[in-house]
């Protein structure tokens, strides 16, 4: 369980228990925020939230749900302080080391969250982790990842909540496809990521679908497996979006970058090669989830999308609006899922 011997900052790593906590912490947070009853727990703390990157459910599901818990959520753009660097990137009053920021912020809130990935760390796969790694390392307060380019934890835990829901808390053994879906943008590997390791840890049967070049990182992939063989479900992966689809009782389409456009420990660049990217996308084009992909799945399939979605491209209007979306619902509980996550982990200092 939370406790003191357990490190939440990161939470890329907490057990089937944890989670399973929280979950049940946010489904009645939810049931309190929908009868209008009062739940300020968290007066006079604040959640410091430093994105380098766009959000919109991320940052207003935290700064709402402080508001609704009674404490305050900060938002800190880093083009606006001193831009937190790492060793070896220091510029003399333009930057200041994460090791002092990290001090600083910790003297004045409760918490501190991050959200980089992407052109803020020039696609370094893994240097966004590494960020939030070493902001853990220096805070004595919980460090909340908001996506960095490897995990996005909040996001499968918000997952985890609608699956739940959903299925009735009968998600075992159900067929879950995480597949790749055409975008013209550049987005992170976060969301595949965090979504098959926690689903694979619900025991669920699950199928990750990607044209080649689309893989993740091999270390995850082994997890995912680890973890089928641990709770009692499956996983495997193919790159046939309709062969997966077939029987499926949730769908997880959206797109991500091409891993070897980027630059990772499994090629030798050091720039990303975004032609490359946008070349190997395009040639996944008909990746789309469309109605008749979705006729292929169980009649009460669930479209699932942490959004923002590209109509028109991952996703046909038809089917995100249609009766087996529950991505909006899917959104919502970014808020009573992180309020979970803070009243678990937030408080008192150690
Ligand atoms: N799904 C998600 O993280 O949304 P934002 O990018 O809007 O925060």
């Amino acid at each position: 369980m939370l406790g003191k011997n357990k490190d939440p900052r990161i939470n890329d790593d907490w057990s089937i228990d944890d989670w399973k906590l929280l979950i049940e912490i946010a489904k009645d947070l939810k049931k309190k925020f929908k009868a209008g009853v009062p739940h300020d727990y968290m007066t006079r703390q604040t959640l410091f939230m430093l994105f380098f990157n766009d959000s919109l459910r991320t940052r207003n599901s935290f700064e709402a749900g402080m508001t609704q818990l009674g404490g305050h959520a900060h938002f800190l753009d880093p083009s606006a302080i001193y831009k937190p660097a790492l060793p070896g990137e220091d510029v003399p009053y333009k930057t200041e080391r994460i090791a002092d920021v990290g001090r600083v912020l910790s003297e004045m809130g409760n918490a501190i969250s991050i959200r980089i990935y992407g052109d803020p760390v020039e696609w370094k796969y893994a240097k966004g982790h590494k960020i939030i790694q070493e902001f853990a390392r220096w805070a004595d307060v919980p460090l909340i990842n908001m996506e960095d380019d490897i995990f996005h934890p909040c996001q499968a835990l918000a997952d985890w909540q609608a699956i739940d829901e959903h299925l009735n808390g009968k998600y075992e053994k159900k067929k879950y496809v995480m597949s790749y879906a055409f975008s013209g943008g550049l987005k992170p590997l976060a969301v595949p990521t965090s979504c098959v390791l926690h689903t694979t840890m619900m025991g669920m049967d699950v199928v990750f679908a990607r044209p080649k070049g689309f893989e993740l990182e091999d270390s995850i992939i082994a997890r995912c497996k680890e973890y089928a063989d641990m709770f009692g479900g499956s996983f495997e992966e193919t790159e046939d979006m309709e062969a997966a689809f077939e029987g499926a009782d949730i769908v997880y389409p959206k797109a991500w970058a091409p891993r070897d456009a980027l630059v990772g420990p499994w090629n030798n660049r050091t720039v990303p090669d975004k032609e490359l990217a946008n070349k190997l996308a395009l040639q996944a084009r008909g990746w789309i989830c469309d109605q008749r992909k979705m006729d292929l799945a169980n009649k009460n399939v669930k479209y699932m999308h942490c959004l923002p979605a590209d109509r028109g491209q991952e996703v046909t209007d038809e089917v995100i609006d249609g009766p087996n979306s529950i991505c909006f619902d899917e959104a919502g509980n970014r808020l009573h899922s992180q309020k979970a996550l803070m009243t678990a982990i937030m408080g008192k200092k150690e």
